[in-house]
């Protein structure tokens, strides 16, 4: 079969559209004797009646292996060079009290960037002290909480925040551990990174003010400082993004040393995963493995000892755990006009380019952009499957489009599906694991689906969904009259 001309290059025909390739899904999805997906043991056909569409369902072996797998090879990497790693998972990417109790089990801490966040950690019994505290615009009554409940650590992100956690310390008769968040000018995402002088954007203390900062957090008797903290991205599949900010913030940290003591450096998350079947992020223990190279090597440049490492990955332990179930509601092909020549020079005013036309084919689902506002926010790419069975159709180029009255409402912007995709049909998005739930909502009053794990064949709600009358219960304008 050819490739549909609409179809992005990178996107290839699938020998078999029904295949489930193993970067992209959970590790235990597969089809069972009739075709259909299984995940953690469960039918997705039975999924999608017990618990309705759209649904997230969360692979919790997987979870709890991808937790374990990232923490192993940062302790490995940098215990080869005389160090040590604590791994935070980043909660952004999706938190519940469940997958709290997961991660600490494997023996992550909890990375938090917000009260909110905090107190699901807090609520799921994480031990306050593996506890990180984010933030660019933290409240007082945040920092307060933080304090009071005695998390590990607070990441001050401005030179201002510096005496507003020392207040409230001093204020709570406490001595909190804080880490000074630096902008290093590295920016990173997939494969490509930036690396300038100074980066136009929110977060942190640029490379030229954190001295400032420092002596500042010093000379606070009621703050502690641990060392600095560095996120340069997201999506990151290679090294060299890292090993530029390891190399940035290692001269800081030297300079820093002269001063006081610099116990540790915090390198954040950011690592990649594959979304689609041509994605392939150099696995975390390699990552690790260069990344702890170039710190022993700045180390030994720099004449410093080499400190202990803090990582905050998120997406890379729970997007690939994570898959969505949708019902196909509507397949609408479509005639597009396709430029014969998309290279040739722009024509002169008035004339037209000879055009084929070809077919995309709109497959319209039961969810969207209140389920999964990546591709929309990011024009990011996911793959797709049915679900419900397999075909032995020939693949057809679709995009999978939400519900929402939004052009722009995209599930996946391009995937081969059989071509006789069809109303009823499941369709099931795997790695949604990440950002999804988190950054759900409810636009167009759609409620928000439940979060569903699934262990050994059996499933369990671990995030209720909502209702039409939960969100009506929110319209004040209700109060006193009876709902209708
Ligand atoms: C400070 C910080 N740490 C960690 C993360 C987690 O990143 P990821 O989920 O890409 O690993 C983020 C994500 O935005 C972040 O801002």
């Amino acid at each position: 079969m050819h490739a549909n001309p609409l179809a992005p290059a990178w996107l290839p025909v699938p020998a078999d559209a029904n295949a489930l390739a193993a970067a992209v899904w959970p590790e235990s999805a597969h089809r069972d004797d009739d075709g259909v997906l299984r995940i953690g043991g469960v039918s997705a056909v039975d999924l999608a009646e017990r618990f309705g569409t759209p649904l997230y369902v969360v692979d919790e072996a997987d979870v709890r292996s991808r937790a374990a797998r990232v923490r192993a090879a940062f302790l490995a990497a940098f215990g080869r060079i005389d160090s040590t790693a604590r791994v935070y998972y980043a909660g952004k990417a999706f938190l519940s009290t469940a997958v709290a109790r997961w991660v600490a089990e494997a023996g992550l801490g909890i990375d938090v960037a917000s009260g909110g966040e905090l107190a699901v950690a807090l609520a799921a019994g994480t031990d306050p002290s593996t506890i990180g505290v984010h933030g660019n615009a933290k409240s007082t009554a945040e920092l307060r909480r933080a304090v009071e409940v005695g998390v590990g650590s607070i990441v001050i992100d401005s030179l201002a925040e510096v005496a507003r956690v020392a207040a409230i310390a001093r204020e709570l008769g406490r001595v909190q551990a804080v880490r000074l968040r630096i902008n290093s000018g590295v920016h990173a995402s997939t494969h490509e990174y930036l690396a300038t002088s100074h980066e136009d954007q929110k977060f942190g203390v640029p490379l030229t003010g954190a001295l400032e900062a420092v002596a500042a957090i010093r000379a606070e008797e009621s703050i502690v400082f641990l060392g600095l903290h560095s996120h340069i991205g997201s999506q990151i599949f290679e090294s060299e993004g890292f090993s530029a900010a390891i190399s940035r913030l290692m001269g800081l940290h030297a300079r820093l040393l002269r001063d006081g003591p610099v116990p540790q450096l915090n390198l954040g998350g950011g690592f990649g995963i594959a979304y689609t079947d041509v994605d392939s992020p150099r696995p975390i223990e390699q990552i690790a493995d260069d990344m702890a190279a170039e710190l022993a090597a700045a180390a030994s440049r720099l004449g410093v000892p080499v400190p202990d490492v803090a990582l905050e990955p998120g997406r890379s332990i729970v997007g690939p755990a994570g898959v969505t179930l949708y019902r196909v509601e509507v397949v609408k092909p479509l005639e597009v006009s396709v430029p014969t020549a998309p290279d040739a020079p722009a024509l002169e005013p008035g004339a037209s380019r000879e055009t084929a036309t070809a077919t995309r084919t709109y497959v319209s689902v039961d969810g969207g952009m209140s389920d999964n506002i990546r591709p929309a926010l990011y024009r990011a790419d996911y793959s797709a499957r049915i679900a419900s069975r397999v075909s032995a159709a020939d693949p057809m180029l679709a995009r999978v489009a939400g519900k929402h009255c939004e052009g722009g409402d995209i599930v996946v912007h391009a995937e081969y599906l059989p071509g006789d995709v069809e109303p009823g049909d499941l369709l099931a998005v795997p790695a949604t694991g990440a950002y999804g739930w988190a950054m759900a909502s409810n636009y167009n009053w759609i409620a928000r689906p439940p979060v569903v794990a699934v262990r050994d064949g059996a499933a369990r709600v671990i995030v209720h969904g909502e209702t039409i009358d939960d969100l009506l219960r929110r319209d004040a304008g209700l109060e006193g009259s009876t709902t209708p």
